[in-house]
């Protein structure tokens, strides 16, 4: 129950500073496509971009915690986000080149946030290293490491239905929700006196 409790505190925590880091991403219109594209198993692109970011996030803190290592986490979310902005169902092999779309897709994600988003040079290096050593060019930077790392976890997890970020994904959604103005709090009416 204890540990139950504190993983929710820690999900809660990063599910707060993921959206505060990606906001402009995350409530995006051109971000909102990705749900309509599937990932691994039942998974949308969104989802596992989020997943990836959340990993990434959690190594960050371990890694400034516990070796001192400082991390640019504004871009590690940011390009964890974006490392799968590709925009196509990979899944349909009848379109030309999909079957080389392992190769090919940080290219693509590079180019389409490039063309979307303004997006530094870390936050380029991440996108376009994130398939390392599928693809042959090596990460460049710590952030891109943490990044490549976590979408292979994530990817393993996601193709064996392992249930690893289900909380934060809600969170996030919620927070979409809410900046959307679709929730809103109705007090009615009431007869107290005061
Ligand atoms: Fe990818
Ligand atoms: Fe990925």
């Amino acid at each position: 129950m204890a540990l139950h409790f504190a993983k929710r505190i820690t999900e809660y925590k990063l599910a707060k500073e993921l959206f505060t880091r990606g906001k402009d991403i995350i409530l995006s219109p051109e971000a909102q496509v990705l749900k309509t594209f599937t990932q691994h198993g039942e998974t949308t692109v969104f989802e596992h971009c989020l997943s990836v970011a959340k990993f990434s996030l959690l190594m960050a803190h371990f890694l400034e915690r516990t070796l001192k290592i400082s991390i640019d986490k504004d871009s590690l979310v940011r390009g964890a986000l974006l490392h799968d902005y590709f925009l196509y169902d990979w899944h349909d092999k009848t379109v030309p080149g999909r079957r080389v779309h392992g190769f090919t897709h940080p290219t693509t994600a590079r180019k389409n946030a490039e063309r979307d988003f303004n997006i530094n040079d870390l936050e380029k290096d991440i996108i376009s290293k994130h398939m390392f050593p599928v693809t042959p060019f090596p990460p460049m930077h710590r952030e891109s490491v943490i990044v490549n790392l976590a979408d292979k976890w994530c990817a393993l997890c996601e193709t064996f239905k392992v249930d690893v970020s289900s909380y934060i994904i809600y969170r996030v959604n919620f927070n979409i929700a809410l900046a959307e103005g679709e929730y809103s709090i109705d007090y009615g009416e009431t007869k107290a006196e005061y």
